[in-house]
C-alpha cells in the first residue's frame, strides 16, 4: 500500500506542490487546514509522516508536532530561512528532521523517503527511538545489513545489543538464513569450543556422537557472539583463525571445515581496555571491530524514554490484558530523570511490572519504588543491586527472577479469580446492600437452581456459618454427610451446628 503522508497547509503554496510532487511519485497523501483536522487524519488515516510547512511559532503547529510524537508517527518541519532563534524552535517541535525554505519539492520528496524507510525499519527491528544516537544506530544497521563484514555492537547491559544484532540480520541478504546465539559467558572454556566448532565421536569422554557446533549450525546465516569480551585466551585463538579464513576443525576432528557465516559481536565491556590490559587479543579485537556499533546508555539519550514508556505501557496492557490509561505526566517527568543503570532492559522490566501491580488504571508517580528513582539497579525496594554483582550497574539476574515471580504470581491470582467468576461456586455469597432484595442482585440465571447465602452488611460469623450451612442441606435435600463432605467439615461436627442453630 503506498505510504501516507499529511501535508499541513499552513503555507498553502508549498503544501500544493509538495501535495503534487508526492503524488507524482506515487506517495498517497491528505491536506489538512486545522489542528481538528490534523487530529482526525491522524486518527483515520495512521500516516507514516506529516509534513508541517510553517508558522512553526504557532501553538496548533506544536500541538500538532507533540500529538505526532506521542504517536510515534516521524514529523519533517519546513522552517523559514528567517527564523530567528530556529535552534530553539526546532528543540522544542522535536521534529524528526527540518529542512530550511525555499526547498525543490523533490528534495522534500527524498527526505520523506529516507523518514518512511526508517520508520519501517524500526518497526521491522522492534527498536523506539527518536533521539539523535538512535537514529544513527539505525542508519548504521542500514548500511551495514547488506554485507557480510564483522559488526562488533558495545553498550552497557540492557541497553539494546541484541536487538541490533537481530535487526542487521534480519535486514541482511541472509534473513532466511540461521540466526544463531552463542553466549560466550555462559559456559566454561572446554564446553564453549564444542558449542561453537562442534566436535566429533569419542572427542572426549561423554561425546557419544558428532556434535555440530553454532558456526555450522548457522552456515548461511549468521552468528551473534553475545558477550564475545568473555571469552578465554585459548578460544580467542581459534575464532581469530575463523575469522581469517572462514575455516575451522571440529573439535577431534581432522577434516577442516568451511562455512558462509557472518559474525556480529556484543559486549558490554570496553574491549580496547581489555586489550590494553592484556586480556583480550589485540589481532582479535581489529577483526571483530571491522565495522561497529555503538548504544549509547539510555541516560544520554532521556528523549526517548517516553515513547519507550508508552509502547511498552501498549505491550503489556495487551500481553496481561488489561484495561490500562497510561501514565501521569508527573510520574513520566520522574521516569525521564531517573538514572536508568540497568538501561532499556529496566525500565521495560519496570513498566511490565507497574502495568502489572499497580492499584489503578495508570501509573502515578506513588506506583514508582524510590530506588529506582535513586539509581538502583533492582527494581524492588531492596538497596542491594548498587552493590551487585559486576558494579556497573547491572541488573543482578536473582531481582529479575523475584520480580518475574511477583508479576506471575499476580497474573495467577487473577487467573484464579476470573475462573471462579466464570465458574461460580453452586452455594455462593451475595453481598446485599441496605434496601436491595435477592432479585436485585441476582440475574436472570442465577435465580433458578442455585442456592445463595446472602450476606447483609452488619451479619456475624455465625450467622454467615448458619445460613450457609441452611444453604447446603438445602442443596443435598438434606443428606447431612454429603452437606458435611462439602462444607468440609466432620459429621458430628455438623450435628452440633445444626442443634445450635435449631435447622432440625
Ligand atoms: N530501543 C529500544 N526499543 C525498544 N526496546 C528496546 C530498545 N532497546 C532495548 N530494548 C529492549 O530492552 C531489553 C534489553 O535489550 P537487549 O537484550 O537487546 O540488551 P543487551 O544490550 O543485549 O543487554 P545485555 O548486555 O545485558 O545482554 C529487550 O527486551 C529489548 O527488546
Ligand atoms: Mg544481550
Amino acid at each position: 500500500m503506498a505510504s501516507q503522508i499529511l501535508i499541513a497547509m499552513d503555507d498553502l503554496e508549498t503544501a500544493v506542490r509538495l501535495n503534487g510532487a508526492f503524488e507524482a511519485a506515487k506517495f498517497s497523501t491528505a491536506m489538512f487546514s486545522s489542528l481538528d483536522d490534523a487530529r482526525g487524519a491522524v486518527r483515520r488515516e495512521n500516516p507514516e509522516l506529516v509534513i508541517l510547512t510553517g508558522g512553526v511559532h504557532e501553538p496548533h503547529v506544536q500541538q500538532l508536532a507533540a500529538l505526532a510524537h506521542d504517536s510515534e508517527i516521524s514529523t519533517l518541519a519546513l522552517l523559514e530561512s528567517t527564523d530567528s532563534e530556529r535552534a530553539e524552535r526546532v528543540e522544542r517541535l522535536r521534529a524528526t528532521e527540518v529542512m530550511t525554505k525555499p526547498v525543490a519539492p523533490d528534495d522534500v520528496v527524498a527526505t520523506a523517503r529516507r523518514l518512511v524507510d526508517r520508520r519501517h525499519l524500526q518497526e521491522r527491528t522492534g527498536i523506539v527511538g527518536e533521539s539523535a544516537p538512535i537514529q544513527e544506530v539505525l542508519v548504521k544497521i542500514e548500511q551495514m545489513a547488506p554485507v557480510s563484514s564483522t559488526v562488533l555492537i558495545q553498550g552497557e547491559s540492557g541497553s539494546g545489543k541484541e536487538l541490533v544484532a537481530k535487526g542487521l540480520h534480519d535486514l541482511s541478504p541472509r534473513r532466511n538464513g540461521a540466526f544463531i546465539t552463542v553466549n560466550c559467558a555462559a559456559l566454561p572454556e572446554t564446553l564453549l569450543e564444542s558449542e561453537l566448532f562442534g566436535h566429533e565421536k569419542g572427542a572426549f569422554t561423554g561425546a557419544a556422537e558428532r556434535r555440530l557446533g553454532r558456526f555450522e549450525l548457522a552456515d548461511g546465516g549468521t552468528i551473534f557472539l553475545d558477550e564475545i569480551g568473555e571469552i578465554p585466551m585459548s578460544t580467542q585463538v581459534k575464532l581469530l583463525r575463523v575469522l581469517e579464513s572462514r575455516t575451522f576443525f571440529r573439535v577431534g576432528g581432522t577434516q577442516p571445515i568451511k562455512v558462509d557465516v557472518r559474525v556480529v559481536a556484543a559486549t558490554n565491556r570496553a574491549l580496547r581496555d581489555a586489550v590494553t590490559l592484556g586480556e583480550f587479543r589485540d589481532d582479535l579485537y581489529y577483526r571483530l571491530n571491522v565495522l561497529n556499533i555503538y548504544l549509547p546508555p539510555l541516560r544520554e539519550r532521556r528523549a526517548d524514554i517516553p515513547l519507550l514508556v508508552r509502547r511498552f505501557i501498549r505491550e503489556f496492557a495487551k500481553t496481561h490484558d488489561r484495561p490500562f490509561r497510561g501514565i501521569t505526566p508527573e510520574a513520566m517527568q520522574r521516569l525521564v530523570n531517573a538514572p536508568w543503570p540497568g538501561n532499556v532492559r529496566q525500565l521495560r522490566n519496570l513498566v511490565e511490572s507497574m502495568v502489572v501491580l499497580a492499584p489503578g488504571a495508570e501509573i502515578r508517580a506513588a506506583d514508582i519504588p524510590l530506588d529506582v528513582l535513586e539509581g538502583a539497579g533492582t527494581l524492588l525496594p531492596m538497596r542491594m543491586a548498587a552493590v551487585g554483582q559486576g558494579g556497573g550497574g547491572a541488573v543482578p539476574a536473582e531481582f529479575e527472577f523475584i520480580l518475574r515471580s511477583l508479576v506471575d504470581l499476580r497474573l495467577q491470582i487473577e487467573e484464579l479469580r476470573r475462573r471462579l467468576d466464570d465458574h461460580p461456586q453452586r452455594v455462593q455469597v451475595i453481598e446485599l446492600a441496605d434496601h436491595s432484595t435477592v432479585a436485585d442482585v441476582m440475574s436472570d440465571n442465577d435465580r433458578d437452581g442455585d442456592h445463595a447465602v446472602l450476606y447483609r452488611p452488619g451479619m456475624t460469623m455465625a450467622e454467615v456459618e448458619r445460613a450457609t450451612i441452611e444453604a447446603a442441606l438445602k442443596e443435598y435435600r438434606g443428606n447431612r454427610r454429603r452437606a458435611a463432605e462439602i462444607l468440609g467439615i466432620g459429621e458430628r461436627t455438623l450435628y452440633r451446628k445444626i442443634k445450635a442453630y435449631h435447622l432440625e
